[in-house]
């Protein structure tokens, strides 16, 4: 799979653009691009006016959109391959101050996780990557490097840390054990590991048994919640006033940095919450497209 079109279907949607509360001239980032569900939606209500930029860390996800979306749509845009923690340099390079309204929608699409051979699933035998990067250097982090060789209390840190994973000691003992007598190299090898590693009954959980740890090393590869501070940090300082950010979040670690920095923000006194509580999926969308049922939509506008 590569610039095929999307399987991504695009979560709360129609909230995100209500949210947003889109004008025809409207400079608008998109921080997260993906299957281009809400790049789509944008455009079409600028109707060719106003300035969209989507930035995706993933080119893959760009080069998809700018294939199969592109041609049918009328906007002006600009695809930028960056993650959305470098949005200043984007915007710079474009020669563009202040935006009126931004986007982020965290996480991987389901592209990424169905399709892009890097081992975002445990369901699919692939190399152990997890890098939302599709081209990595040298210097960039992946899954195998983490699970062969950082040392048993630090696995132990993240899976616990960035998994809510309560085998997490367990299950970085097992990873050290078994790398001694062989290189782990797979997802499948990893899933086996964990299996060995937590007890019986927790094989037979509604939710499998190796998402809480899958969901961790994904989350240290591409460092996503550093990315998230400064993309947030960032992002406000470019909105202009009278801006509005939407964030739609998918775990609870994203979710408290959000709903924390929002907090932060109104009590400065530079923003008001357009919702109070989160937005969640209707049972609807839900029954439609389960990998929705997590999301979670909050909006600010800048005052
Ligand atoms: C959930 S999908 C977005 C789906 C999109 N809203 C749509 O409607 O199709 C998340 C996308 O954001 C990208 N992404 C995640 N974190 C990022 C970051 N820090 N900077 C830039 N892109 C990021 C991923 O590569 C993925 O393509």
């Amino acid at each position: 799979m590569s610039e095929n079109k999307t399987i991504h279907k695009p979560v709360l949607l129609n909230e995100v653009i209500e949210g947003l509360f889109l004008q025809k001239d409207d400079i608008v980032l998109d921080g997260t691009v993906g299957g281009g569900g809400y790049l789509t939606e944008i455009c079409s209500k600028l109707n060719g006016k106003g300035t969209v930029i989507g930035l995706d860390q993933d080119k893959l996800a760009l080069a998809r959109v700018e294939k199969n979306l592109l041609p049918k749509i009328k906007c002006n845009l600009h695809l930028v391959n960056k993650n959305f923690r470098n949005l200043d340099l984007a915007l710079n390079n474009l020669g563009i101050k202040k935006v009126d309204k931004i986007v982020f929608d965290l996480g991987i699409s389901s592209d990424q996780l169905d399709n892009s051979g890097r081992g975002f699933s445990f369901q699919k035998d692939e190399p152990l990557i997890m890098s939302l990067k599709k081209d990595l250097s040298e210097s960039d982090l992946n899954a195998s490097e983490i699970v062969n060789t950082w040392e048993e209390e630090n696995l132990a840190d993240v899976i616990f840390g960035y998994g809510d994973e309560k085998f997490s000691r367990k299950i970085a003992k097992e990873i050290c054990k078994s790398r001694k007598e062989k290189k782990i190299e797979t997802t499948f090898e990893l899933v086996e590991i964990i299996k060995r590693a937590v007890p019986k009954w927790y094989l037979f959980k509604k939710t499998h048994f190796a998402t809480k740890t899958f969901q961790a090393l994904r989350i240290t590869v591409n460092d996503e919640i550093g990315s998230l501070k400064e993309g947030l940090v960032k992002g406000f300082d470019r909105l202009g006033v009278g801006g509005r950010f939407a964030v739609v979040s998918f775990h609870s670690l994203e979710e408290k940095v959000v709903k924390s920095f929002f907090k932060e923000l109104k009590k400065e006194g530079t923003c008001i919450l357009i919702n109070k509580k989160p937005i969640i999926p209707s049972s609807e969308e839900i029954k439609e497209n389960p990998r929705s049922r997590s999301g979670k939509l909050r909006v600010i506008e800048k005052i």
